[in-house]
C-alpha cells in the first residue's frame, strides 16, 4: 500500500493505462479485460488488475491535471514498479487539420510548468514519449482505420484559461492538442528509465467550438483503449 493506493505488492502489473476518470477504469476494465478485480478505491480513484490476449495489465484512474497524475504516477512507478505507463485521455483540438473524433499520439508536450519544474530551473525540457508505443499505436489506430496524428500537444495547468493569446501562439506553432497530464507522465517516464505514451482523442474543438456528443464518447474512448493494449502488448 501506498499513501494513495490501496493495492496490495504484486497487485499492480508492469503496464499500466491511466485515464483521468475512474469511472472510465472501470468501465474499459469491464469491458476489455477477463478478470479484472479492483485492486485501489482509495479516494474513489479505481484501479483495476486483469488479463489482455493473456497479457496482465492494470488500469488506474489518474484524475485530472498533471499534480494529480504525478502523485500515481510516482507511486506506481516507485512502489509497484510499473515499467509502461499509457495515458488515455481526451483533449481539445488546436488545428483546422485535426477534428474531433481524432486519435492524437503526443510525441512531446510543451508546458508552462509540471510538478518536476523545480528541478529544471531555466531548462526547457522536453519531455518525450517512447518510440516503440508510438511506433505500435499508430500502426494499430491505422488498422483501425481512425484519423490519427502524431505531434506536439500542450499540457495545460487549467482548463479555463484566460489567456486565449497563448492558445493562440501553440496553434501558430503546431501545437495539435492541449490536455492537462502528459508532460509529467513523460518527465517522469523519462527520469525513471519507463515507457510512456500519451493516446488522445479529440473531445472539443477551440477553433471550431465543436464538441464529441456523449453519445459518441464511449465508441471513442474503446478506440483509445484498444490502441493502447495493442501498442504495449504487440
Ligand atoms: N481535455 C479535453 N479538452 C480539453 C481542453 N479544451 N482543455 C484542456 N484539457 C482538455
Amino acid at each position: 500500500m501506498t499513501i494513495h493506493i490501496g493495492a496490495k505488492s504484486g497487485d499492480i502489473a508492469e503496464t499500466v493505462l491511466l485515464p483521468g476518470d475512474p469511472y472510465r477504469a472501470k468501465w474499459a476494465a469491464e469491458t476489455f479485460l477477463e478478470d479484472a478485480k479492483l485492486i485501489n478505491e482509495v479516494r474513489g480513484m479505481l484501479g483495476f488488475t486483469g488479463m489482455w490476449k493473456g497479457n496482465r495489465v492494470t488500469i488506474q484512474g489518474s484524475g485530472m491535471g498533471m499534480p494529480s497524475l504525478s502523485i500515481y504516477a510516482n507511486e506506481l512507478i516507485k512502489d509497484y514498479n510499473a515499467q509502461t505507463l499509457i495515458r488515455i485521455g481526451s483533449c481539445g483540438g488546436m488545428q483546422d487539420k485535426v477534428a474531433v473524433r481524432d486519435v492524437i499520439l503526443a510525441t512531446t508536450s510543451s508546458t508552462l510548468s509540471t510538478p518536476s519544474r523545480g528541478i529544471f530551473k531555466e531548462l526547457q525540457f522536453a519531455p518525450t514519449c517512447d518510440w516503440g508505443l508510438l511506433h505500435r499505436a499508430f500502426h494499430a489506430a491505422e488498422s483501425r482505420g481512425v484519423p490519427t496524428h502524431v505531434g506536439g500537444i500542450y499540457s495545460a495547468d487549467v482548463f479555463y484559461d484566460e489567456r486565449p493569446d497563448l492558445n493562440e501562439q501553440m496553434t501558430r506553432h503546431g501545437i495539435l492538442a492541449v490536455e492537462m497530464e502528459a508532460a509529467e507522465l513523460y518527465t517522469l517516464a523519462s527520469r525513471y528509465d519507463r515507457r510512456a505514451l500519451a493516446v488522445l482523442t479529440v473531445s472539443d474543438h477551440l477553433i471550431t467550438g465543436e464538441a464529441l456528443p456523449a453519445e459518441d464518447r464511449e465508441k471513442s474512448f474503446g478506440d483509445m483503449v484498444e490502441i493502447a493494449l495493442e501498442a504495449a502488448f504487440a
